[in-house]
């Protein structure tokens, strides 16, 4: 694995893998002092062209927990403003040294673009493009929900287990890495929205979907119900009659988490919605693992930087 830019690169095995190293990560990130040598003298950029609290932060973290130096790019307040491409953005921050690059683009295909044109040598993790993919939430997520529903989960994909990815599935990055790391690792997927926003390429690949998100749970036991954020922001059309409806008829409450099966997990990649997508009784549950996740990302990301830039091609 020389870049991480999209789920679809990687094998089950490599999945399983960088699963299982994110599961000793997590050993580390509980100990006193958590740090690892591995990546010292090595440097991590990220690149963003777009906000983020989770993403930018854990990939921080992660990075400096393995000892690399860490060098920060927000396009707000950059020479971006003046005109600066990404081409000339990215190699004048790999001129002061860098050994990866972390993405984040509004425009799907960027990270490829990095990753494939030769205008950088250093390795490409994509953490967000468009409303292409995003591989790392992909795996932490991953790990969350075997987390849950192995005890002993080292080598174990999630065969079997039952998935649902509910609301704006067209405008999810998160969505799309999600169904094809899922149904890599064995997952049974059900996708749910309204009409508008669950494209036919999307649904061609998942196991099952409904319009009513009341129908899915009634007919299928989740094991994990994962709620999107309405991305408000990226629709430049009315996808749905008014956001109370959409809460009405797409958004978890209550009522619903008390229809799941006992145990099932409340997923949100974040940044929630309050009471649009998710009410906050269901979001501040004790079923819900929303911070879980967060906190997930840590030790995914630094099994991400360590595959990549530690232990080369051998082990993934
Ligand atoms: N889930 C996620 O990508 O969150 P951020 O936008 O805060 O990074």
């Amino acid at each position: 694995m020389r870049h991480l830019v999209s789920v679809a690169d990687l094998s089950r095995e490599q999945a399983i893998a960088l699963l299982d190293t994110a599961a000793e990560m997590a050993e580390v990130n509980e100990r006193e002092i958590k740090k690892l040598p591995s990546l010292r003298g090595k440097t991590v950029v990220n690149l963003f062209f777009e906000d983020s609290t989770r993403t930018r932060n854990s990939f921080e973290v992660a990075a400096k927990r393995l000892s690399a130096d860490v060098l920060n790019f927000t396009a707000k307040g950059s020479s971006v403003s003046k005109g600066e491409s990404l081409k000339d953005t990215a190699q004048t921050l790999e001129a002061m040294g860098a050994d990866v690059v972390v993405i984040r683009h509004p425009s799907s295909g960027a990270a490829h673009a990095l990753a494939t044109r030769g205008w950088i040598k250093s390795a490409v993790i994509n953490a967000g493009d468009g409303t292409h993919e995003h591989p790392t939430q992909a795996l932490l997520d991953a790990y969350t929900l075997r987390s849950h529903v192995h005890s002993e989960s080292k080598g174990k994909g999630l065969d079997g287990v039952k998935v649902a990815i509910v609301g704006d599935i067209a405008h999810s990055r998160v969505a799309r890495s999600n169904l094809i790391l899922l149904k890599t690792l064995g997952a049974h997927v059900t996708l749910i929205g309204p009409a508008t926003l669950l494209p036919a390429g999307l649904v061609s690949q998942a196991d099952s979907s409904f319009y009513s998100l009341d129908e899915a749970i009634a007919t299928t036991d989740f094991d994990a119900v994962m709620m999107l954020r309405v991305q408000l922001e990226r629709m430049n059309a009315s996808f749905f009659p008014s956001e109370r409806e959409y809460s009405k008829i797409w958004g978890f409450n209550s009522a619903r988490l008390s229809k799941l099966k006992p145990g099932a997990i409340v997923m949100h990649p974040g940044p929630m919605n309050r009471g649009l997508e998710i009410d906050s009784t269901s979001a501040d549950h004790m079923n819900s693992v929303i911070l879980e996740q967060v906190a997930n990302g840590v030790n995914v990301r630094m099994a991400v930087l360590f595959h990549l830039l530690a232990q080369g091609d051998a082990n993934v």
